[in-house]
């Protein structure tokens, strides 16, 4: 019996050569599609593999009459109706460990980028302004950074700030006093976090009860000078409350990879000054890629051939 697998993302070409290497499976490579040209398509497919862009709603669910297995080639799976997907009897299949070292090193280049102001310095520079003044920046050491969501990335993140000197101070409801003074450091209330840190960076999946985590009220909790991150989901951050919290000057820096909208072509936060980004950069490397790519192409073939799968 033959599979058809459809990768409506584009993913790296080392990385699925499990699906390529298996003598009963047809892949298409068909990426860009709109909603409604996926849902007409996904009839004829077995399994759907996707990175972030995308979205696999209900209705695209419910027209994958022959659809077992859909693939996302990353962590978040929020782009997939996992609701609609159980419904239908459709495993979700992720790839949790293959982008937790390139997210980390892009929250730590954000996070240093911010503190030296480099973007706007390169930026000045390249419109032939040469000035020093106006891009004073603030040292990493001896600073708190406040981490929101002490999974896989935000523990990455931590080793690599108190490599910088940073002292660190998380929030993750399943961080015990134990497990925080084995790591070397503090843990908190997400209000006591929030209050304290110098540098926020959040690493929190994107769930109903982490949407506008980060709020007004959030903002208010904070010190009056903070900096925050955010390379996890667009969505937790209220962009709106951001806006205020830096037009306000209580937050004087901000680094987005990710936004409540993606893709976008306008959004009024990247005309302020004191916000740097990236356009979903964070799993964005050669390495990351790859590993993602094979470790969700092994659990589609091994599902589609009847083996186990590693990442339900
Ligand atoms: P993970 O599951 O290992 O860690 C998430 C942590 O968040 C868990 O420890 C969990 O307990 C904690 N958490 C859940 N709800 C919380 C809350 N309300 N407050 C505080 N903590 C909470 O996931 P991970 O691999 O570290 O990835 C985190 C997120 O980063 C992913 O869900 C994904 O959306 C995002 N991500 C983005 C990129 C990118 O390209 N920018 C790359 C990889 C991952
Ligand atoms: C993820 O959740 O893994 C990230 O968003 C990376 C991506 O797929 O772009």
């Amino acid at each position: 019996m033959a599979f058809n697998v459809l990768i409506s993302d584009p993913l790296s070409e080392d990385g699925i050569q499990p699906l390529r290497a298996a003598d009963n499976i047809n892949i298409k490579i068909d990426t860009g599609l709109s909603n409604e040209e996926l849902a007409d398509r996904i009839g004829d497919f077995d399994a759907l593999l996707v990175r972030s862009q995308t979205q696999v709603t209900r209705d695209i669910i419910s027209k994958g009459k022959k659809l077992k297995i859909i693939g996302r080639a990353g962590v978040g799976v929020d782009n997939i109706d996992l609701n609609a997907a159980t419904e239908h009897g459709i495993i979700v299949v992720n790839a949790p460990n293959g982008n937790t070292n390139s997210a980390a090193e892009h929250t730590m280049a954000m996070i240093m980028s911010l503190s030296r102001n480099i973007p706007q310095a390169y930026h000045a520079l390249k419109n032939h302004k040469w000035d020093r003044k106006r891009f004073v920046g603030v040292e990493l050491k001896n600073k708190t950074l406040g981490v929101i969501g002490l999974g896989r990335i935000g523990t990455e993140v931590t080793v690599r700030a108190k490599g910088q000197r940073m002292n660190v101070i998380a929030y993750d409801p399943f961080l015990t006093e134990e497990k925080a003074e084995k790591m070397g450091i503090g843990y908190g209330t997400i209000e006591e976090v929030l209050s304290k840190a110098d540098f926020i960076t959040i690493h929190t999946p994107l769930l109903k009860e982490t949407r506008h985590l980060i709020n007004a009220r959030a903002f208010q909790l904070m010190k009056t000078g903070v900096q925050i991150v955010n390379c996890a989901r667009g969505g937790i951050i209220d962009e709106e409350a951001l806006y205020e919290a830096i037009t306000a000057k209580k937050v004087v820096g901000a680094a987005l990879d990710v936004f409540e909208k993606e893709p976008f072509h306008d959004n009024k936060l990247l005309e302020l000054p004191e916000v740097i980004a990236t356009p979903h950069l964070g799993a964005s490397t050669f390495e990351a890629q790859e590993s993602v790519a094979v470790d969700v192409s092994h659990d589609v073939v091994g599902f589609l051939t009847g083996e186990s799968v590693q990442n339900p």
